[in-house]
Parts: C-alpha cells; structure tokens; sequence
C-alpha cells in the first residue's frame, strides 16, 4: 500500500484534528502517501481531495472542529454514490480509507469494504456510543465543556434558590448526561437507557428544599426529551422555581482535552498499521486502556451501553 486516505464524517467532535495529524504523520512515517478528503463521503463522491504533509497537520492539534469538515451524505447511503466514490478513489490511486467518525460513519466504512476497498473506523463522536470502545474521540472534552457549564448554573441556582435542568447531547446515550451528572454532583440525572420515576426525581428536590439545600440540578439527555418540558413539570410539582439550560452544540466545540488527544493520537496510529498489515474493515477502539481493534460489525450490530457500576454510584451518591 502507497497510498491512503482519511476523512472525517457525522458529527464533529474535539480530538478529530489530532487523529487527523496523527494518521498523516504515523503515515508519512511509513512511506505512505495520505490524502485529505473534504466534508466526509460528500467530498469523496465529488473528488474534493488534496495530499497531506507533514505542515499540512501542524498547529492542529490543540484546534476543535476537524481541518477536512464534515458532512452526513445521503447520496452515500445508494449504491450509485458508493461507486462515483471508488471511482474516484480508484482515479486517485488511493488504496485504503481512514474514517473518523461515528456509527454513520462506520456504516459507510463497512459498505466500502464490502465493495473490495479496505477501510478502517476511527471512533469519534461526543456521545460515545460505539460498542467496541471504552471511550470515543470528544467524549472526555464535552464531558468537561457540560462540568463547566454545571458549575456555572449551580453559582446562580444558588444565588436564586432554584432548581435547573440541564440539557445534554448524546442522541439515544445517556453517558454524556451520566458522567457529567455523577462527576458535577447532580441531584438526579435522567438517561434513556434507564426508565426514571418522576415521583422519585420531585421527592429529592423536596426533600433537599426542605433540609434546607440552596439548588437542585437536574441533568437530562437529549434521548429522554425535553429539558423545558421537564422543567415545567418539575416546577409544577414542587411548586419551586425551575429554569432549564439547553447546552446544544457548544457540546461539539473547543479545545479537545489531554485525554482526547492521547486517544486521537492511539487511535490514528493504530488505524494507519492496520491498513499497513493488510486489515479491512477494521475499527480501532480502547479497552481498559488498551488500544484493540474489532471488526467493524461490533459498531453496527452490538447495542450500546451504559457502565452499570457508574449509573449505580451516582444513585448512592445522589440520596
Ligand atoms: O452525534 C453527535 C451529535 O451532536 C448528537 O449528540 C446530536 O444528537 C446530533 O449530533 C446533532 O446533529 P446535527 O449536528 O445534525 O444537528
């Protein structure tokens, strides 16, 4: 192999740049060639593709966002995109495909492979919720971006005795709401993957009011629903003030954090030997701080889920 190429796909996430780097450089390392593909299969399709230096990936990796842009291509998800992009692969004398991304992502990646064209799956998506993998690329970074964001509501919740609900991403996954719950000492945190009781949720905030406690924060996913909606019932029900913060896309943004850089860099690398042994539809992942790689399947067809041990330690801790 000569020649390969990387591109970046879904959702954004912080560490997608230092994967990027990471690939070109471990890359070049070898010998090989590496080719940028702009807004992810899209690019791929039209041909919108230019070789990486080493310059090309300096300064990027403490930068958010991803230098290639992103994209979610539905003219990919037919057989007759699908073939308009390996012929260009094939015109640009690329002979294996880095994408970073999520499950989407990982999708495309598969079905290339199955046309004969190996790819290799780079998890990266702040809702970490790619079966195979301890951890995603931005995971740790967004955690810390919805930290911060707590910290700064419970100042005011205080000041104003008031409850909050705080709204996270993560699509169908509670980890983001989950970690950043347990980790900003939330009063309860609210997941899809776990049916919630709104007797009990109403109960803790008036049993907390009542022991005299200044703020209840309330921590919510996007898969469950609204967190204005929630606000309301919750008002209504404890009959104390509620406001509801939506954090959005500030979630995807930023500097990416040490963690998600190491593993953006693990990750890369890895990625690049495995084309390099010869692999095809492969995706790389961490597991209890091992970098692994499975086949690409285990994204697709297992079914993410959350740490039981943590969900259980933020009950105990949230009495
Ligand atoms: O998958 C990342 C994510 O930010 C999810 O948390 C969220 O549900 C979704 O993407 C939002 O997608 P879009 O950028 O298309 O609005």
């Amino acid at each position: 192999m000569k020649k390969i190429g990387v591109l970046t796909s879904g959702g954004d996430s912080p560490g997608m740049n230092a994967a990027i780097r990471a690939v070109v450089r471990k890359a070049i390392y070898h010998g090989l060639e590496v080719y940028g593909i702009n807004y992810g299969y899209t690019g791929l399709i039209t041909g919108d593709m230019r070789k990486l230096e080493l310059g090309s990936v300096g300064d990027i990796i403490h930068r958010g966002g991803t230098i290639l842009y992103t994209a979610r291509c539905d003219e990919f998800k037919t057989e007759e995109g699908r073939q308009k992009a390996l012929d260009e692969l094939n015109r640009y004398g690329i002979e294996g495909l880095i994408v970073i991304g999520g499950d989407g992502s990982f999708r495309g990646a598969a079905n290339l492979t199955k046309k004969g064209f190996p790819c290799i799956g780079i998890p990266g998506t702040i809702d970490n919720d790619i079966p195979g993998t301890d951890f995603t690329i931005g995971f740790n970074t967004a955690l810390n971006t919805v930290i911060d964001a707590i910290d700064k509501i419970r100042d005011t919740a205080t000041s104003h005795e008031r409850t909050y609900v705080i709204e996270t991403m993560g699509r169908n996954a509670g980890d983001l709401a989950l970690w950043a719950g347990l980790a900003g000492g939330a009063e309860s945190i609210i997941i899809p993957e776990v049916d919630y009781n709104m007797d009990e949720i109403v109960g803790r905030i008036i049993r907390g009011h009542e022991r005299g406690k200044k703020h209840s924060i309330i921590i919510v996913a996007e898969g469950v629903g609204s967190g204005i909606e929630l606000s309301k019932k919750i008002q209504e029900a404890t009959k104390l003030e509620t406001r509801a913060t939506v954090l959005g896309y500030i979630q995807r943004g930023g500097k990416p954090t040490a963690i998600d850089r190491m593993l953006a860099s693990r990750f890369g690398a890895k990625a690049v030997e495995l084309l390099l042994e010869g692999k095809a539809g492969r995706m790389v992942g961490i597991e209890r701080n091992q970098i692994v790689d499975h086949d690409i399947i285990v994204a697709l067809s297992g079914v993410h889920k959350i740490d039981e041990d943590v969900y259980k330690l933020s009950q105990e801790l949230s009495i």
